[in-house]
């Protein structure tokens, strides 16, 4: 009995970890089951709940959706979008800000309307954040949860900005942020003491409530952590393990990202 459900568990896993080429067709195939989903909501007249993130990974996907968009006419009017985190403190305006990143590469070039777009807001005074982040919750509730949230993963095992001690039952909350994620971001701020050292993220339950999650992984940097992230014991020493418990996560990686998994054929 018990090596039987070993072996589910071992097929399961491997059905939902998807190797691609390159980074291009990666991102495709992500950016179609974003669209999917739009789409079959719109077919039943509902709105589409979308989790977003920010950073290098999504780029390609972002892309793919814009040209989607523009050439084939899929509209966005039905998606609510929440994103993952925004630094802390953090002017929308800024160059820096996941606001001005998703206006960039996502929203300037699509119909979504912009009161369906929720970002957390880096400009509130400290006293004003927990309920912020409770409201922040509450939306997402109100709409009846995120129908699928995209993830990067940083190198710390990170999953938004959930960093390596955060456990499995955090919300949306302000954080700080590890010392690896301010020198990976220290290029995009011209040094790593430009950083700023917290951030407001949706926690780990906000993700995990998610009905489908793409934890999306790309080049050779992040071959040793989703490494970790797959075949390690689930800790919150790596939070993306936490991922491991749940059936509806897809772990889309490129063949460099999926480089050092054993049992993985490429
Ligand atoms: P990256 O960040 O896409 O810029 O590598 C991923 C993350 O930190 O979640």
């Amino acid at each position: 009995m018990k090596e039987s459900s070993t072996i589910d568990l071992k097929l399961e896993k491997e059905k939902a970890v998807k190797v691609y080429k390159n980074q291009e067709e990666a991102s495709l195939y992500t950016a179609n089951r974003i669209a999917s989903i739009i789409k079959e909501k719109q077919i039943k007249g509902e709105h589409a709940i979308i989790g977003l993130a920010t950073g290098a990974t999504p780029k390609g996907v972002y892309q793919e959706l814009v040209r989607m968009h523009r050439n084939e006419g899929l509209s966005f009017k039905n998606m609510i979008s929440f994103n993952l985190d925004e630094y802390y403190p953090m002017m929308p305006v800024e160059e820096q800000s996941y606001v001005s990143f998703m206006k960039q590469q996502l929203f300037n070039h699509i119909d979504v309307p912009i009161h369906q777009i929720h970002i957390p807001d880096g400009t509130l005074s400290i006293e004003a954040i927990q309920a912020y982040c409770d409201l922040y919750e509450q939306k997402i509730q109100d709409f009846g949860g995120l129908d699928i949230q995209l993830l990067g993963i940083g190198r710390t095992g990170h999953i938004g900005f959930n960093e390596p001690g955060s456990d499995d039952v955090t919300k949306t909350r302000l954080v700080t942020l590890n010392d690896i994620t301010r020198e990976d971001a220290s290029g995009d701020f011209g040094g790593k003491e430009k950083v700023p050292s917290q951030a407001i993220t949706m926690g780990i339950q906000t993700i995990t409530g998610a009905k489908e999650i793409i934890l999306l992984a790309l080049s050779k940097r992040k071959a040793e952590i989703i490494q970790k992230a797959l075949e390690g014991h689930i800790t919150p020493d790596v939070p993306a393990t936490f991922l491991q418990k749940y059936k509806n996560v897809e772990y889309i990686l490129d063949a460099e990202a999926a480089s050092l998994l054993s049992n993985i054929k490429v």
